[in-house]
């Protein structure tokens, strides 16, 4: 058995073999090392600008908001299925805003109680807008931002959601 620890979240997976994506944060596996060679983005010593603190603030907004929406559409799902893969997103996009939390040393995040649709394909549609707006968004915050940490940050959530927007277009063909 080997140990993994995820260079964007800092998480660890205990395993034989690497996993094609983290677990937690869902980031690549270029992202995932061995234990003794890894070092966590938020552990880096490299001082963050105003204005990526900014995008790291819109991020935790974004992620937060996806999580409420999530563990409502994950209630009102009817099938077992999507109800898991509802849940699934929701503990993805709130290892994003944890993260942004470790960045700026914040407390935990909070998830305030959201409603949504208790139609499955309207929840798709809006779980696809949600996700191509986060990848498009964090796409633009890698090129606006200088900090290295951040650029590898924003690279890594931009892939994630890209992820999760091809996984929702297969329910919506
Ligand atoms: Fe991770
Ligand atoms: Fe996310």
């Amino acid at each position: 058995m080997n140990v993994y620890v995820c260079e964007i979240c800092g998480d660890a997976y205990i395993g034989e073999d690497k996993p094609t994506d983290c677990p937690f944060c869902g980031a690549k596996e270029n992202f995932i090392k061995s234990e003794v060679e890894a070092q966590p983005i938020f552990l880096r010593q490299e001082k963050i600008g105003d204005e990526t603190k900014k995008r790291m603030l819109e991020t935790y907004k974004l992620e937060t908001n996806a999580v409420a929406i999530y563990n409502c559409m994950a209630e009102k799902a009817k099938e077992y299925s999507q109800k898991a893969m509802y849940k699934r997103l929701a503990k993805v996009e709130m290892e994003h805003a944890t993260i942004v939390t470790k960045f700026l040393a914040m407390s935990r995040p909070e998830i305030e109680k959201r409603d949504c649709s208790n139609d499955e394909k309207k929840n798709f549609q809006i779980t696809a807008e949600l996700e191509e707006n986060a990848t498009v968004l964090y796409a633009q915050f890698n090129r606006f931002s200088s900090e290295k940490v951040a650029k590898i940050f924003f690279t890594a959530l931009s892939q994630v959601e890209k992820n999760h927007l091809d996984l929702i277009n297969q329910f919506l063909r």
